[in-house]
């Protein structure tokens, strides 16, 4: 393992235990387990770099370690980035020797709900007066990531009105926090906090159309640990996406995004060593799992500001065209045209997706399960969605037949030859981005030789 990789491995762990550290508390064997992990990888960290400290940066509200981004962790990070703000610092300083029991005392101050510190000086007093000694904070800084110039980046635009666009790594930031948010909150009983859920829903369809290839491009980013999370907001992504070439007006493009975002809220109250469980499931198990539609349902009914399209979705997005699935529904019950685009997004999704226990299909394997389980999806709907997601979906890399490589960008005029922006030379060299262009497969000649599973960091 590189130092890079574990990097990335490290301060995802660190985001995650700040979410166990909110949601179970102090002496929850997850947050102990996790405490002693993060104290034992930084030692190795320290140790392999030959460094004294390892310093973690926070920049307009991304993670940044060595001047760049950390992708995966800021995606998943938005509670360790709040943690930042609210001590007005700039990151932090894991120094040698932090053990699991600083780190446990560092997290606590994520679950706090007390009144933070005016400043850095009087939160650094803070640390120091909770025995802190070898984790602590840095001053802000400047993003040393951005262009020094002020020139905006590729995915800095300006909306029709005027007002910047967040960028998608924060978009994709916001939707990963409200659905991890609401899986903790209902797995609490707390009351779920819709209004984050559609806010943030009216940021994807904002960037929805002009930046879609950066956001697909994170949204194809890994993410091992947290599935079921990256999982809904991938479905989220998809639908909005399908659901725009599909014309669908503004407002049930949001009502399907919200939707989408909770469809699988239920599965908070499935135990986890039976969702993640990387062997065969029995009877039993499948039964359990079945029933996060029911639970989700119910949670949804529980919240005063849920709509019937957030109840529909997260019970009936396992139901299947022909009436099969689950949960079992009366006879009289019909499907939302919405519901059957969200059950053709959730398959998709699980196949393509990786899993611990399984690699990620080729869209063109999923569509071809997808059109042999027969009765299972809304046929005209499903030739809808394959003509919108084509063969080679945008934000995937791919390598040509004249040997260059690039991002899809958008599908094309046949299923097989997608627009694709140019990233690299038929030597393998990169491509500078102001001079990268942009081709249609279905015009040039060229042709996909291959998908590339392994996407080159997002331009972020
Ligand atoms: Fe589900
Ligand atoms: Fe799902």
């Amino acid at each position: 393992m590189t130092p890079d990789k574990d990097i990335d491995g490290f301060v995802m762990l660190l985001t995650r235990t700040v979410a166990q550290r909110r949601l179970y508390g102090a002496d929850h064997p997850k947050v102990t387990t996790s405490c002693r992990d993060l104290a034992e990888r930084l030692a190795t960290f320290l140790q392999q770099t030959q460094q004294d400290s390892l310093f973690v940066g926070v920049a307009d509200g991304k993670l940044v370690y060595d001047g760049r981004y950390l992708i995966g962790p800021t995606i998943a990070g938005g509670q360790l980035i709040q943690l930042a703000r609210k001590l007005n610092c700039g990151g932090f300083v894991l120094g040698r020797h932090a053990g699991a029991d600083e780190f446990g005392r560092f997290l606590a101050l994520a679950a706090e709900r007390r009144d933070m510190p005016a400043d850095l000086a009087e939160a650094r007093e803070l640390l120091a007066s909770r025995g802190l000694k070898r984790i602590s904070l840095a001053a802000e800084y400047r993003d040393p990531v951005a262009p020094a110039d002020g020139a905006q980046l590729a995915w800095d635009g300006q909306a029709d009105d005027g007002e910047d666009l967040p960028s998608p790594l924060l978009v994709y930031q916001a939707l990963f926090d409200v659905v991890a948010s609401a899986h903790g909150d209902a797995l609490q009983d707390h009351v779920l906090d819709l209004d984050g859920t559609r806010a943030a829903s009216e940021y994807l369809l904002r960037i929805a159309r002009s930046s879609f290839t950066d956001i697909a491009q994170l949204v194809n980013y890994p993410d091992h640990d947290t599935y079921t999370v990256g999982h809904s907001v991938r479905v989220a992504t998809l639908a909005v996406r399908v659901g725009d070439q599909l014309r669908l007006p503004p407002d049930r493009l949001l009502a399907l995004s919200s939707a989408a975002l909770l469809h699988d809220v239920g599965k908070s109250k499935i135990p986890e060593e039976i969702l993640y469980k990387p062997s065969r499931l029995d009877r039993k198990e499948i039964e359990i799992i079945r029933a996060h539609t029911e639970i989700g349902a119910e949670i949804l009914l529980e919240q005063k500001g849920a709509s019937p399209l957030d109840l529909a979705a997260a019970y009936g997005h396992h139901l299947r065209h022909d009436g099969g699935g689950y949960p079992e529904r009366p006879a009289w019950v019909v499907r939302h045209p919405l519901i059957a685009l969200l059950q053709i997004c959730d398959v998709f999704e699980a196949l393509t997706a990786v899993r611990p226990y399984k690699s990620a299909l080729t869209p063109r394997a999923a569509f071809e399960i997808m059109v042999g389980d027969k009765g299972a999806f809304d046929p005209p709907l499903l030739r809808a969605f394959i003509r919108a997601v084509g063969l080679y979906p945008p934000g995937n890399r791919v390598r040509l037949s004249d040997g260059r490589q690039g991002i899809v960008v958008a599908s094309g005029l046949r299923l097989d030859a997608p627009r694709v922006r140019v990233t690299h030379d038929a030597a393998g060299r990169h491509v500078p981005d102001t001079e990268q262009p942009t081709i249609d497969l279905y015009r040039s000649g060229s042709t996909v030789v291959k998908l590339l599973h392994d996407p080159e960091p997002a331009r972020v």
